[in-house]
């Protein structure tokens, strides 16, 4: 069952997402060669609590975490450690959760750390525009299909291996809704969208083959084949006519 939210309801959500990308955008300009994923594990907790919210990931599943910090083969999930430092050259995925008045926002960015390979930029960047074009066929009436198919064709149109382990989710008073939300699929099928539902859309991609193993740590997943990885995620609402994207700074 997918639920649709109300007006209250939304509002709410709307706070959860805004405080996500403020602190995204924070990070995005705080992570730098040197640090730690510790660090800027702790830089998100208190830009977080400042805010008035809470880390929706720290203790979800027993995640010991407010952030999840992925680097370069890293897909997602990756957990920060004082052990782990960022250099120049990585590309650095930052996954984030806020929860407001008991309702979650949920979002993601690839940040490159100095100057990247041409290969990492341009994985970044189709995978952050197959998140726009994902995000830009979502309306009432549309099917979750044509959302799955906007990502796949527009990544794998473009050489970009496509994960298909993990998916987007419906978000609300719980991180993880219905429905499941996977990188790929056909067009016209799927549930129908109708306005006030709340969406996690999150494409994952590689640049080689797209399998994944999940590390010892029960948590980091990793392209089995070594090969960089990007995420992208923003919560967005269903309307009339398209969305509206909660988590856009
Ligand atoms: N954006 C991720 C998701 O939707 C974040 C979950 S990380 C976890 O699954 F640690 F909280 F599980
Ligand atoms: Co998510």
């Amino acid at each position: 069952m997918i639920e649709i939210k109300t007006p209250s309801e939304l509002e709410s959500m709307r706070k959860a997402s805004r405080v996500v990308a403020q602190v995204l955008l924070k990070l995005e300009s705080y992570v730098k060669a040197g640090m730690t994923t510790a660090d800027v594990d702790k830089f998100a907790e208190a830009q977080i609590r400042a805010r008035g919210a809470k880390p929706a990931f720290l203790g979800y599943r027993g995640y010991p975490a407010t952030v999840c910090v992925s680097i370069n083969e890293e897909i997602v999930h990756g957990i920060p450690s004082p052990k782990r430092l960022i250099k120049e050259g990585d590309i650095v995925s930052l996954d984030l959760g806020a929860v407001v008045e008991g309702f979650y926002g949920d979002a993601a960015i690839t940040v490159a750390i100095g100057k990247v390979s041409a290969d990492a930029r341009r994985l970044m960047d189709v995978t952050r525009e197959s998140l726009e074009r994902a995000i830009s066929v979502v309306k009432a009436g549309a099917r979750l299909g044509d959302v799955s198919w906007a990502v796949q064709q527009y990544a794998e149109g473009r050489g970009m291996g496509v994960v298909k382990e993990f998916t987007g989710h419906g978000i609300g008073r719980h991180m993880h809704e219905d429905p499941s939300i996977p990188n790929y699929g056909r067009p016209g099928s799927g549930p129908l969208l109708k306005a006030g539902m709340t969406l996690a859309i999150e494409p994952m991609l590689c640049l080689g083959d797209a399998g994944v193993i999940v590390k010892d740590d029960g948590w980091t997943a990793v392209s089995a084949d070594g090969s960089l990885a990007a995420h992208y995620e923003h919560t967005v609402a269903v309307t009339e006519d398209g969305c509206e994207v909660l988590s856009r700074a």
